[in-house]
């Protein structure tokens, strides 16, 4: 099979590009990636010069660059998107070039190529914010009402996927997961800020009351929930990908300050973010009973794994460093 990756080069797409290469040996990948700040292509250097692996540095918003990318391609997954919240809140409008507009253009590429599968990996916030207190979660049936820029563009990339099915008959599944957490995740975001912050010997910048509730899952386990729905899901379903780890932020630093032997003095509180979501929780039962998919990390492993990488890479890490400057929970 010829399996196109979308933001290879990104924090959930190198994952999975690597976690693809190893299931799936017999296939071969073509990554299209616009390497923004983002985009790390050294994430993907153990895959260089293999014979079934191709990058290529173009944007999905470039019609004739997906065209030529989607021709003759079995699968196309698409990751690639503008992804930070506080930078979504700083300049909007990146958030509905790449993700609404660049969905559109992959979109119609996939359209005319005949492409046979296309999944769309989303995000559990085009459901809006959950209060602390509401014994619901998110399903598949939920209304979208996202609140932010990065979520409505998410929601509107969400639309147009359905649209694409319905419309053009295009085979596609479109997955929504909470939190990711794991290795090469950029270090803007809560769980490697965190980590990072304390191996250089720093304090956690945390927002608000540290009580936004998120619903955490390990990255290998959402690829392996994108491979399934990819290769066996409905056309035209969504399904809600959760590992049902449900923490606030401030728990999941202080399980980071008791796996880095620190107290809570490490804690840098700040002023809350703008329009910030209390809780986000899924519910991912027509995933696991219709598709047979489980988790099979725990957080706390998950947490001591992703830990134990940052401690071995801080090549990786370090240069990005500098312009990050404060906390982030998506
Ligand atoms: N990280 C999470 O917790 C999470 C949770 C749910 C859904 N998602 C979704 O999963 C996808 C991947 O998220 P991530 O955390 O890996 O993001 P990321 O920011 O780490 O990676 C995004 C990748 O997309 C690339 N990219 C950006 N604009 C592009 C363009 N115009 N053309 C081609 N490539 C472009 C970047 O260079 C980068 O490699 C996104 O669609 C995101 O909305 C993420």
């Amino acid at each position: 099979m010829r399996v196109v990756v979308t933001g290879g080069a990104g924090f959930i797409g190198s994952n999975l590009v690597h976690y693809w290469s190893a299931q799936h040996p017999e296939d071969s990948v073509t990554v299209v990636d616009a390497l923004t700040y983002a985009g790390r292509k050294e994430s993907l250097a153990d895959l260089e010069g293999k014979p079934r692996y191709e990058f290529r540095h173009v944007s999905i918003n470039d019609a004739a660059a997906m065209a030529s990318a989607v021709r003759g391609a079995d699968l196309v997954l698409h990751l690639a998107a503008e992804s930070h919240n506080d930078r979504a809140i700083g300049a909007p409008l990146p958030f509905v070039e790449t993700n609404v507009l660049g969905t559109a253009v992959l979109l119609e590429a996939c359209r005319r190529a005949d492409v046979p599968r296309f999944h769309h990996v989303s995000t559990d916030e085009v459901y809006g914010s959950l209060a602390l207190d509401d014994p619901g979660r998110f399903s598949e049936s939920t209304p979208y009402a996202p609140r932010g820029p990065y979520s409505a563009s998410k929601a509107g990339s969400d639309h147009l996927v359905r649209a694409w099915h319905e419309t053009y008959g295009l085979a596609t599944t479109v997955s929504n997961s909470g939190n990711n957490f794991g290795p090469f995740q950029f270090p803007e975001k809560l769980i490697p800020l965190a980590i990072t912050r304390l191996l250089h010997g720093g304090k956690v910048p945390l927002y608000g009351d540290g009580r936004n509730v998120r619903d955490w899952i390990y990255v290998l386990d959402h690829c392996a929930a994108i491979d399934r729905i990819a290769r066996t899901g409905r056309p035209g379903a969504t399904y809600l990908v959760s590992a049902e780890n449900e923490l606030s932020n401030l728990e999941v630093v202080r399980r980071i300050l008791r796996l880095s032997h620190r107290g809570e003095d490490a804690i840098d509180w700040v002023a809350d973010r703008q329009g910030h979501d209390r809780r986000y929780a899924l519910d991912s039962r027509r995933l696991r009973e219709e598709l047979g998919w489980t988790p099979a990390v725990s957080f706390d492993d998950g947490l001591r794994r992703t830990i134990d990488w940052y401690s071995g890479h801080e090549s990786w890490w370090a240069p990005l460093l500098a312009p990050v400057a404060r906390s982030e929970a998506r």
